[in-house]
């Protein structure tokens, strides 16, 4: 097949040679970018008087009729045109003859390819943030139903207090609140047009730069013609806000592992997010949270090969910036699908509040309690701390929990301990006595749901 850019060369390349050079195996995924990029451009050339508004309406029909073939999946795309790029300017040629050739006055693939992925990218963020709300929109729903459900906290995987689970789960959704800031932030950075920077240095052609963005819907324009075709800040960006994401997922994915184990049995995961064994028929396995804790290596491993390929280029455009796609693309889908996923798991499980009581009530996560309370009544915390281990160390070589030592026992170790040492060692009060700001007392909770309320309705 002859070369768009065949004018310099004497013989074509193989086509096994050639299939290594092509990107249009995963840049197709950019079909609608790039003709609304192509769109935007030819609008501004006749604007601008580069083209004559015939020449410019008869490409934009071509353009338009392209566009309804990719929406319904009609275009074939061929390795030898190597890119998105070429094959939608071959295609254009066939549908509107010559004229075709004029589109790409004032333009390279270089600014095109990066015009292509901010708008690409500021779609998916945007939608991102969206399915980010969602989740949150899960964890909220959950936690109000489990304001007064207590489960034992941990530190160290240990029992340390015992805390309110809504209060544990609005963790995981604050985190998510700042991933959505941080994924919002980074809009500022993609909603900005690389459009005419041209190869690396601008063009002769009187292009407005400002009109084709504003088409575009961005913000504004690249200052500089060589930054504009060499960043891709704006996907290092996306990539690591979404590791972070990832990340936050893939903790909340071990929580649920744990959880849902017959060792804690404090959440039954929906028989719809679960999977079974080919050979054990008891199995009810967690495999979407181990498949998105797993998924979290390759979200890491796109960011950590990105700045790999980047870290060595001169400027501007260089060949190795294709390998920026593959990566950004499975991003994309990875996290997507997670989200999505995450929020159907935590919408459908069903919590075993009995279970995640009982386990407050068989450990010493009420240790700090006693402690409080001698230290409420003027011992310093320093001192009620030693009692308190001493007793913990008294009830585990006699076998029992701090609950079921007689008042007597009580008094021995400090004549401070009055009756109502009872109630403060209950685990509900224990909670409920937490009422310092963003503590799990049920007041703050309450408190923190109406914030994170406002917050969801805020956007
Ligand atoms: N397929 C190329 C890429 O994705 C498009 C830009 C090509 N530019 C060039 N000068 N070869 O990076």
């Amino acid at each position: 097949m002859k070369k768009l850019w065949g004018g310099r060369f004497t013989k074509t390349a193989e086509e096994w040679v050639d299939e290594f050079g092509a990107s249009i195996p995963f840049d197709q995924e950019l079909v609608m970018e790039d003709i609304t990029g192509s769109i935007a451009h030819v609008t501004m050339l006749a604007k601008t008087g580069i083209l004559t508004d015939d020449e410019a309406q008869q490409i934009k029909k071509g353009l338009e009729a392209l566009k309804e073939k990719a929406a319904n999946d009609e275009l074939e795309f061929s390795v030898a045109l190597e890119d998105i790029h070429l094959n939608l300017e071959s295609k254009l040629t066939d549908l509107v003859g010559p004229v075709g050739g004029k589109l790409h006055t004032g333009r390279s693939r270089n600014d095109q390819v990066a015009t292509d992925m901010h708008l690409y990218l500021s779609k998916q963020v945007s939608d991102i943030i969206e399915l980010t709300a969602e989740l949150q929109q899960a964890l909220l729903e959950q936690a109000e139903k489990h304001v007064e459900t207590i489960m034992p906290g941990y530190t160290h995987l240990q029992r340390a207090q015992p805390i309110s689970f809504a209060h544990h789960l609005m963790a995981y959704f604050w985190m998510f609140e700042r991933d959505k800031q941080r994924l919002t932030e980074s809009l500022k950075r993609i909603n900005i047009s690389p459009l005419g920077a041209g190869a690396l240095a601008g063009t002769t052609f009187p292009i407005d730069r400002y009109y084709s963005a504003e088409l575009l819907g961005f913000d504004g324009i690249y200052e500089n013609s060589m930054d504009a075709v060499s960043d891709r800040d704006f996907i290092l960006e996306f990539l690591s806000n979404s590791s972070i994401l990832m990340m936050h997922l893939s903790r909340f994915s071990e929580e649920i592992i744990l959880w849902s184990s017959q060792e804690f049995r404090f959440i039954d995961l929906d028989d719809s997010f679960s999977t079974g064994s080919s050979i054990m028929p008891q199995k009810k396995n967690p495999d979407m949270a181990e498949l998105i804790r797993g998924k979290t290596g390759r979200v890491y491993g796109n960011l950590f090969g990105l700045l790999t390929v980047l870290k060595g280029l001169p400027l501007a455009y260089n060949k190795d910036m294709q390998e920026d796609k593959e990566g950004m693309f499975d991003t994309v889908k990875t996290v997507t699908g997670s989200l999505k996923i995450f929020a159907g798991m935590i919408r459908t499980m069903k919590v075993n509040t009995d279970n995640m009581v009982q386990a407050t009530k068989q450990d010493f996560s009420n240790a700090t309690e006693l402690a409080d309370y001698l230290s409420s009544k003027g011992m310093p915390f320093r001192e009620a701390h030693e009692v308190v281990g001493k007793l913990v160390l008294h009830c585990v070589e006699k076998g029992c929990y701090l609950s079921d030592l007689s008042m007597e026992e009580f008094k021995n170790s400090s004549p401070l301990f009055e009756n109502d040492i009872y109630e403060v060692l209950a685990p509900e009060t224990a909670v409920a006595r937490r009422n310092s700001a963003g503590g799990t007392g049920f007041e703050q909770i309450k408190i923190a749901l109406e914030k994170a309320k406002q917050c969801l309705a805020d956007k």
